[in-house]
């Protein structure tokens, strides 16, 4: 049984409160700057979460690029030029409408106001002030001398650094449409709400991917792709009843986009998006073919066609994606007189995929055990934890989502075998200590 979903009437905690306690508990996710306060909207990622972030990120980058011979990767600068942001539409489109209550001084978004009258800060009508356009982009200056250098922007998105590389990685890949640019990376948006812990953040990373096609493919490449990403979260653990597939209306999109869809999860406050795919035809591609002066199409030998391919995006949130994966298997249950916290994730996403535990802090288990941690790390992320009673030590590995505990025991001096431990079904099996590898391997599929 897990806790009550959203703010409902009830002492119980949600589970958005068990989730974020968990992260703070068991160093996945940590307020920034905490020891001066705080820094409101930015988080860091502690020894668990930075395991669990970077299985997310590899799980995506082994589907995208590692099993496919049509992407290739990159992984592009934070900090661009003006210009890149002129041609992209940033510039001009990336904003939110902001309105100022005159009665208590609080800002907010336009669109997200239940009642385009009413302040939810104060409660009073009609204090609103005109609405104005704030773009999202953190700008800042390059160069030694304070106010003399040249306007940078930090990345709000990593496409548009996937677009300004398309002549180069066309030239020295040898891929030909169809074919994806793939990148990992960080991006910033100066939100203006920001909230619901990692879901909506200032810095955050994100996963995306740009499929180049011959126009007369986009359709059914736009079709492919929102499949095979929503599949990805259902492979990797997300329930089907928690996950949905959700087309924009038409003024919800974009303004590159011909059709977009969302892939949303049910977080505890609702449907929230996880990943949009979009169909940004030949928009990017031809904007900085225009701004640069560049030709930035493909020439088909074969047929003798020049084109600009259209492009497929597929781009997901890193960080928000984890949070899903921790809500979707944050779970609660009894086991005996005991509640037991388990999170259920999948193996390839799990921090540590085995924990080694000596029965007893005895010298004489001790090297044992240390001799199967040796012989397990170079396959497996492993824990180590010989403090307190076994138990105890199991429901520790429960609880950040251990699949496999390994116990040395005094027989394990004797027969050379270990307890290995499931963490679903809690099952025990003896295996031996040659074989052990061989059955982890196995047992986690990675
Ligand atoms: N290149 C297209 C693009 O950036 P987006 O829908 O604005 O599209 C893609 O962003 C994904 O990045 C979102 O689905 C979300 O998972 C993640 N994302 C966007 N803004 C975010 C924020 N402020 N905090 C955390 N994740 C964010």
């Amino acid at each position: 049984m897990v806790g009550t979903l959203g703010a409902m009437a009830s002492t119980e905690p949600t589970l958005f409160d068990q989730v974020v306690n968990l992260c703070k508990r068991r160093s996945f996710v940590f307020p920034s700057a905490e020891i001066y306060g705080g820094f409101r909207s930015t988080y860091d990622y502690g020894p668990l979460g930075v395991l669990m972030l970077r299985n997310v990120k590899d799980a995506w980058w082994r589907s995208m690029v590692q099993l496919r011979s049509d992407v290739v990767g990159l992984d592009a600068a934070i900090l661009s030029p003006p210009k890149v942001w002129e041609a992209s539409g940033h510039l001009d489109n990336f904003s939110d409408p902001l309105v100022d209550c005159t009665s208590c001084k609080t800002r907010h978004r336009q669109d997200q106001l239940e009642d385009a009258d009413t302040c939810p800060s104060c409660g009073e009508s009609g204090t609103f002030t005109e609405a104005r356009a704030f773009n999202l982009m953190f700008k800042s200056q390059a160069g030694p001398v304070e106010g003399a250098g040249a306007d940078v922007y930090l990345r709000p998105e990593t496409a548009q650094g996937t677009f300004i590389n398309f002549k180069n990685i066309l030239e020295t890949s040898r891929k030909k449409p169809p074919f994806g640019i793939a990148q990992i990376g960080k991006s910033f948006r100066n939100e203006i709400t920001p909230g619901n812990f990692v879901f909506r953040t200032r810095e955050f990373e994100q996963m995306e991917l740009e499929f180049f096609v011959p126009p007369a493919e986009a359709d059914s490449w736009y079709e492919y792709w929102m499949n095979e990403r929503y599949q990805w979260y259902l492979n990797l653990g997300i329930p089907a009843d928690q996950l949905r597939l959700r087309a924009h209306d038409d003024d919800e999109l974009s303004h590159y986009s011909s059709g977009t869809s969302d892939i949303e999860f049910l977080f505890p406050w609702g449907w929230g998006e996880l990943e949009g795919i979009a169909n940004r035809g030949d928009f990017d591609l031809t904007q900085h073919a225009q701004h640069s002066g560049q030709k930035l199409e493909y020439f088909d030998q074969g047929t003798g066609e020049r084109y600009v391919p259209h492009c497929i995006e597929p781009a997901a949130g890193a960080t928000r994606s984890m949070m899903a994966f921790l809500m979707a298997a944050y779970d609660e249950e009894q086991v005996n007189d005991d509640t037991r916290t388990v999170l259920r994730l999948h193996p390839q996403l799990a921090p540590y995929k085995v924990a080694v535990l000596p029965l007893s802090k005895k010298d004489t288990l001790l090297p044992k055990a240390e001799e199967v941690l040796h012989s397990l790390q170079p396959h497996f992320m492993c824990d180590y934890d010989i403090t307190q009673a076994i138990g105890k030590r199991y429901r520790r590995q429960d609880e950040i989502g251990t699949p496999y505990c390994v116990t040395i025991d005094f027989d394990t001096l004797e027969d050379n075998a270990v307890t290995v431990r499931e963490r679903d079904s809690m099952e025990q099996q003896r295996i031996p200590v040659d074989n052990l590898v061989a059955y982890l391997n196995e047992q986690l599929a990675l």
